[in-house]
């Protein structure tokens, strides 16, 4: 069976606004893990771009042959292969995360499977590392935009499971395992960049998880 060649539109429309914090989020060399590739468009693009990072591009399955056919084009050596990798998965296809980048991914993914993202960060993410959350949020219990409301409402026809998180429940999962917010940039169409630095490698998690 052939793979078509995937494309995303809004991942042409949004890598440069990503791409512009990116290079002063990730300006030392390290091996950025990006959870939810999609069709591997960005991991090209930011791997083109940041030459001194190399980018592990990962995804459910059902991605993982059209990430291929962008990575093979774009021929770059600091472009490794893409992994499998669903964040429920018990065990990642690593030994530790020091950076780590997704986009699109937390308001498709159910709220168990964004708990559970975070608690394999717990376990894998480097003390310093920082990770980087690009999408839509909520705040203060609320939509942004009339857009994003609507796009919610796609999202949960789409998928029950599936709608734009809160920030501050984010914010909280981060905080349990020692990530503090370095920056919340708004970006183009009504979506957020969230920064994160891990400060410790473990603490108790009282704030977040469960409930
Ligand atoms: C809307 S697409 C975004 C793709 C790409 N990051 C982009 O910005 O275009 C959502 C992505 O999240 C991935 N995803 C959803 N649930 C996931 C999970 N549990 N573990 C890993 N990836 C997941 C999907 O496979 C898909 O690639």
């Amino acid at each position: 069976m052939t793979t078509e060649k995937p494309f995303s539109q809004a991942c042409e429309n949004n890598k440069q606004a990503i791409l512009d914090i990116l290079k002063q989020v990730f300006d030392k060399p390290a091996t950025v893990w990006e959870i939810g590739s999609g069709t591997g468009q960005h991991a090209c693009h930011f791997a083109q771009h940041l030459p001194h990072l190399t980018w592990q591009p990962t995804d459910r399955a059902g991605n993982i042959a059209g990430i291929r056919l962008w990575l093979g084009e774009a021929g770059l050596s600091n472009l490794q292969a893409p992994l499998m990798l669903d964040v429920a998965d018990a065990d990642w296809p690593c030994d530790s995360v020091d950076a780590l980048f997704t986009a699109n991914t937390l308001h498709i993914m159910s709220l168990r499977e964004v708990e559970l993202l975070f608690e394999r960060l717990a376990r894998y993410l480097a003390l310093d590392a920082r990770v980087c959350i690009y999408g839509p949020f909520n705040y203060r219990g609320g939509y942004t935009s009339d857009s994003n409301a609507r796009f919610d409402q796609w999202l949960k026809q789409q998928n029950p499971h599936s709608c734009i998180k809160h920030f501050e429940r984010i914010r909280g999962l981060a905080s349990a395992i020692g990530l503090e917010l370095l920056a919340d940039h708004a970006m183009p169409a009504n979506n957020r960049l969230l920064v994160f630095q891990r400060q410790t490698r473990r603490r108790n998690h009282a704030v977040g998880f469960g409930g």
